[in-house]
């Protein structure tokens, strides 16, 4: 991208990266506009088609938005009133919703340092008679430990349902994120990496049951189910959302590319410690970079410093779920020690895929130069 010297850098551009797409975008919605299938028609259907494949899993079933996957999914996966679900305190607001929705109980354990993805060796310890699922989300794009997290699962007879609202085109060892577990679920929120224009979310199914099940409930059909009668109701993926989320689908490689070449930047300026690193290695791992994240002590006088050179930046998940006043509906399993110091420590460098490599090679010297002089203060 060419630079744009003098303009504050933004975190995102949801515009520009819509540019190469727009005419394509505009002559269907004329087609649609014209064609009277308002709901649940051809491009809902053939966004779950390709999405299904991309991910490796049996099926694909388009619903109203990511918060409205999770829930869906882990009703579908079991999880019932005064069961525990064991996630991470690391996300975002909605992956603790959805277990609170369904009158079960979020159990939080500690996240990994180096991906700040849920540590699979916490998982056993907060396992009781009551947990009936796992919900991983590669936060940020990184891949999750899986291996592990389904090896704890299959020990104790527990579902996994991956909440992969930032993790489309995330792999694990060679394949996406979306073929582990028992269904996971995705977000077509704007800034996600696989964008609409408005909400939108999946569930990608492996058992062609759930499927079937959450196609009859995101449209007013009763199901039975885990000895229970589900209500159904409206949670429909939009066919506009659809026919845009499979344009941009056709960009995702070229969009990535471009995402991939910043981050790139950022890490030859910022140290390894300070940064992603995957514990389990790097072979056959893909992250896809929903954001970019730094490691600093101080924080907040960086972000200020990127502030007054016209950069904006992003502060996640501080406090971490376990300090949200609904955790009062939560348990918490052993010391949160690592997530709350990545809820004090981790600032969010731009990145997308209209951002100026210069203008990332900018933030990135700017970064490194604070790091150095962070350094310098403290051993001297
Ligand atoms: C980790 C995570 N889970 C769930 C969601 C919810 O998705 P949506 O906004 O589409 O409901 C989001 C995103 O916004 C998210 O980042």
């Amino acid at each position: 991208m060419a630079s744009t010297n003098n303009k504050r850098v933004g975190r995102y551009d949801l515009i520009t990266p819509m540019l190469p797409c727009k005419d394509e975008i505009l002559a269907k919605f004329e087609k649609f506009l014209m064609s009277g299938h308002y709901i649940l028609g051809e491009e809902v259907r053939l966004l779950e088609e390709e999405l299904a494949e991309a991910c490796g899993v049996t099926d694909a079933v388009g619903v109203a938005s990511g918060s409205s996957a999770l829930f869906v999914a882990l009703a579908m996966a079991g999880v019932r009133p005064g069961h525990e679900v064991i996630t991470t305190p690391y996300t975002f607001d909605a992956t603790m919703e959805s277990i609170v929705l369904l009158d079960a109980v979020p159990v939080f354990v500690d996240i990994r340092p180096e991906d700040l993805n849920i540590d699979p060796d916490m998982i056993e310890q907060a396992i009781t008679p009551r947990t009936r699922a796992i919900m991983p989300v590669p936060i940020f794009g990184a891949p999750c430990d899986m291996n592990p997290i389904n090896a704890i699962a299959a020990k104790h007879n527990l579902e996994v349902v991956v909440d992969m609202a930032q993790g489309y085109g995330t792999l694990y060892h060679g394949q996406p994120m979306g073929a582990f577990g028992r269904m996971s679920t995705l977000s077509f929120y704007p800034t996600k990496n696989l964008p609409g224009i408005g909400d939108g979310g999946m569930v990608l199914c492996r058992d062609q049951r759930d499927a079937d099940r959450i196609r009859k409930i995101r449209a007013h059909q009763a199901v039975r189910a885990n000895d229970h009668l589900y209500t159904g109701w409206n949670s429909r993926l939009d066919e506009v959302q659809a026919m845009v989320i499979r344009v941009r689908h056709g960009r995702f490689g070229d969009e990535q590319g471009d995402r991939d070449q910043v981050a790139a930047i950022y890490d030859s300026y910022i140290p390894a410690k300070n940064r992603l690193q995957l514990p389990m290695g790097d072979e056959g791992m893909k992250v896809t970079h929903h954001q970019y994240w730094v490691r600093c002590t101080e924080r907040d006088q960086l972000r200020d410093l990127l502030e007054n050179n016209g950069i904006d930046t992003a502060v996640y998940y501080d406090p971490p779920l376990h300090r949200h006043v609904l955790a009062e509906y939560a348990r918490v399993s052993g010391e949160l020690t690592e997530a709350e110091r990545a809820g004090r420590q981790i600032l969010i460098l731009p990145i997308h895929a209209a951002l100026p490599f210069e203008d990332a090679h900018r933030v990135g010297k700017l970064v490194q130069g604070f790091l150095n002089n962070e350094a310098k203060t403290a051993h001297s």
